[in-house]
């Protein structure tokens, strides 16, 4: 699948390279393309790519958005149109004060989203863990496989979503449409004062037990 990156940090960089290194098509969608952060990346995978922002979204099926949160409403609006009929996969959380809601918790920053490319599928996804789960979410101790939970309100992008989840090890459950999402990220809010607020290691992850 030919899949860009908006965002290639902490969450963006390891899901770049994990995905590149399963078959799919990765391109970083840089706002400098030539940029310290862009060469560290091609450095460490070189079978990624690299395109301006709009070039590789309009080229991309799937795009992932691993942004800072503040930054969507600058970056999306211009590729609002290049996005039309992509699945967005949004990563980002709002946080505010306190490790409160960034939005108040009266709406969630994946319906914000959807708002600023309303003709792109969103899903979220990849949010609701450290950025150490990304790089490795292998559990040999374990015998189920952790969690992703994602949500979306498109099922043919649900089942694309789905399967990058299941081909990075993750076992995929599907909790709704994109209403679901204010409650992911207060999961994911959970996720980050027990990890870095109460210090429960970072691997922590949730699970479905099956019975
Ligand atoms: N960190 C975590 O553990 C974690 C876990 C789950 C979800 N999240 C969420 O994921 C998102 C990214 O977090 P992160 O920790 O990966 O952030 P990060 O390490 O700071 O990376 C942010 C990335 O976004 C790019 N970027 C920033 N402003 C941009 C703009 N205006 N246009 C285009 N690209 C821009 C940066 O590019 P440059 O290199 O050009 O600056 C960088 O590649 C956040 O919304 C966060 O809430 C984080």
């Amino acid at each position: 699948m030919k899949i860009a990156f908006i965002g290639h940090g902490n969450v963006g960089a390891p899901l770049a390279d994990h995905l590149q290194r399963l078959g799919h098509s990765v391109t970083l969608a840089a706002r400098d393309p030539a940029a310290d952060s862009v060469r560290q990346l091609l450095a460490r995978n070189p079978a990624l790519q690299a395109a301006p922002l709009e070039a590789a979204v309009r080229e991309a099926e799937l795009v992932f958005l691993a942004t800072p949160y503040a930054a969507n409403a600058s970056v999306i609006p211009p590729l609002a149109q290049a996005l039309t009929g992509k699945v967005l996969v949004d990563c980002t959380n709002p946080v505010g004060p306190g490790l409160s809601h960034g939005l108040g918790s009266q709406q969630s920053g994946a319906q914000a989203l959807q708002q600023l490319a309303p003709q792109a599928r969103v899903v979220k996804a990849f949010s609701i863990y450290g950025f150490e789960n990304f790089e490795d979410n292998r559990f040999p101790a374990a015998n189920v496989r952790p969690a992703m939970f994602f949500c979306g309100d498109d099922a043919a992008a649900m089942r694309q979503v789905g399967t990058l989840i299941d081909q990075l090890g993750w076992q995929p459950l599907n909790v709704g449409g994109l209403e679901q999402a204010l409650h992911l990220e207060h999961m994911t809010l959970l996720w980050i004062r027990l990890v870095r607020v109460h210090g429960h290691p970072p691997h922590l992850a949730w699970a479905a037990l099956p019975r």
